[in-house]
Order: C-alpha cells, then sequence, then structure tokens
C-alpha cells in the first residue's frame, strides 16, 4: 500500500496532524488569503473548463477542492495525514483517499487535471520529487495539465527580515543555512522542505516530461510586507487596501521574471503532450 512503501517523515505527519490547523491556513491570515486568491486566480485561467476530472495530490483539508467542485468539477483528493482526509470528506462531493504523491492508486491517462500543491516541498530528496512528477504524468491523460507548487527559495529571508527576526544571530544562521542549502531546516514554524528558484522548479517539472512549463509568482513581491504589518498591528488585513494593494502588485509583478524571485510560492503550469 502507498502510505507504507513511501513512508511520511513523522514531523511532517506530526506538524499536520497536531502542531497546526492547515485547514485554517489560507482563510485566517491576509497572506493566507492572498495565496488562495492568487491560486484561484491563474488556475481559473488555465484549468480546462468543467466538467473536468481533478487530482488534488496533497490537497490537504480540502481547500481547493471546494471551490473546484462548486465551479463543477470532478474533484479526487489524495493525501497522507488521516486528519486531512477526515475533513476533505466533509467537503460535499470530494472523494478522499489516504495516498502518497510518489505512487498513486490512480490508473494511467485517468485524469485532466493534477494538482500538486504541496508535496513538492516537503519531499526533500531529488529522486522523491520526481517521483512524484512522473506520478502525476502517468495519471494525466494526453493533453492534460499539472499545476504544481514549490516554496520560493528566498522566502524564509524575505519573511523573517519583514517580521523583525534576523537580528538575531541563530536566525540569520538559519536563513544562510537555507539560502545556501536550499533545504529549510524545520527549525522555524515549518517542517524541513526544499526550496525551490523558479528555474529549478521549471527544470524538474520539464525533466518528467511536461512541456511549455511556465512558473508564476502567487503572493507576488509584497506579501512578507503585508504578513508583517498583519503581525505588528494585531488587525485583520484581509480585503483592506494595503490587502488588495499586494493583489494588484502580484499582479502586476506577472509579466517580469525577475521578480519570481519575490514571491512566496511559485506555480507552475505544465502540460503532458
Ligand atoms: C501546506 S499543505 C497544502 C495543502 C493544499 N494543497 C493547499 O494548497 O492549500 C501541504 C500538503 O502536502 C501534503 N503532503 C506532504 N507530503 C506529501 C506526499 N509525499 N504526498 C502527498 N501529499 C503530501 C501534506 O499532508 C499537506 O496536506
Amino acid at each position: 500500500m502507498t502510505v507504507e512503501r513511501f513512508a511520511l517523515a513523522a514531523e511532517v505527519m506530526a506538524f499536520y496532524q497536531s502542531t497546526i490547523t492547515e485547514a485554517d491556513r489560507l482563510s485566517s491570515s491576509a497572506d493566507g488569503r492572498l495565496e488562495l486568491v492568487r491560486t484561484q486566480e491563474l488556475l481559473r485561467r488555465y484549468l480546462p473548463g468543467p466538467p473536468a476530472e481533478v487530482l488534488d495530490v496533497g490537497g490537504g483539508p480540502g481547500v481547493h477542492a471546494r471551490w473546484l467542485i462548486e465551479d463543477g468539477y470532478t474533484v479526487r483528493l489524495v493525501d497522507p495525514v488521516p486528519r486531512h482526509i477526515e475533513q476533505a470528506r466533509q467537503v460535499p462531493g470530494c472523494v478522499a483517499e489516504l495516498g502518497d504523491a510518489r505512487q498513486l492508486a490512480a490508473p494511467d491517462a485517468s485524469f485532466d487535471v493534477v494538482l500538486l500543491l504541496g508535496p513538492l516541498y516537503h519531499l526533500i530528496d531529488a529522486a522523491d520529487r520526481h517521483r512524484a512528477l512522473t506520478e502525476a504524468y502517468r495519471v494525466l491523460r494526453p493533453g492534460g495539465l499539472l499545476a504544481a507548487a514549490g516554496i520560493n527559495r528566498y522566502a524564509s529571508l524575505f519573511e523573517h527580515t519583514a517580521l523583525a527576526h534576523l537580528h538575531r544571530e541563530s536566525v540569520e544562521r538559519s536563513i544562510t543555512g537555507i539560502l545556501k542549502s536550499r533545504v529549510h531546516d524545520g527549525k522555524k514554524s515549518f517542517t524541513a522542505a526544499y526550496f525551490h528558484s523558479a528555474d529549478e522548479l521549471r527544470d524538474e517539472t520539464e525533466h518528467a516530461g511536461f512541456r511549455q512549463a511556465r512558473v508564476f509568482g502567487v503572493e507576488g513581491p509584497t506579501w512578507a510586507m503585508l504578513k508583517a504589518t498583519e503581525q505588528y498591528t494585531g488587525d485583520c488585513l484581509i480585503d483592506t487596501p494595503l490587502f488588495q494593494s499586494a493583489l494588484t502588485a502580484a499582479r502586476m509583478a506577472e509579466p517580469y521574471p525577475e521578480l519570481l524571485a519575490a514571491s512566496s510560492h511559485l506555480l507552475t503550469i505544465a502540460q503532458r503532450p
């Protein structure tokens, strides 16, 4: 069975099973909402029109599954965390099952769209990420669409500068290590994780056989300022003028590849030939 062959790192399981509530992440803060709104608009721009069959791999508690089903898609969700599967099964119309991105139960060529919005950064070894991408390729129909997310290599630098942590020697050392190794050390409010550059996310996707991989900055260049302002003021900034400015900035940044490095998340959209 999938989860036995490719065991999820214990710290990733513990993080999602009991440390944080992933179900709230995209609705409880302004930067989370920014990620949700931008992911929605990028996916709606490139997905085939409904009805189409979507496999949401690493779909967590079903936040994206919910709006995709409301948009008219059929969604099957796969995640290795039992708590997420229980939560996703509460989403009307969502079929959810335990599984791992590296070994999908779905038959060959059985979906129009595969989402990988999470697994790639939790897979630190390149061979595991390649396996997840080739599994996505296998289960997609020819012409099908992949949308895969990475965390930006520079995200921690921007975040911990804006949050005024970087003057601490231990934080500076930790961030320097992430920049050099591309591996988040799991010490600051997350798990160990792999952080991509935009070029690397594109190359890994194309190496798995996908064509026309395009990479987008999800939150744009001002997400860290938005997050820090919200934390400093203690006010919810969702849908405020600062939020709208950050959203506009993310859209304005799209034509400029130099600005990809400033987003928190990267999203690649690619096609199975
Ligand atoms: C930050 S959450 C993202 C959830 C959701 N896709 C979203 O974009 O909001 C990362 C998700 O990846 C899942 N994940 C981690 N490793 C995975 C793996 N090897 N295979 C499939 N999913 C995995 C986690 O359980 C978690 O639900």
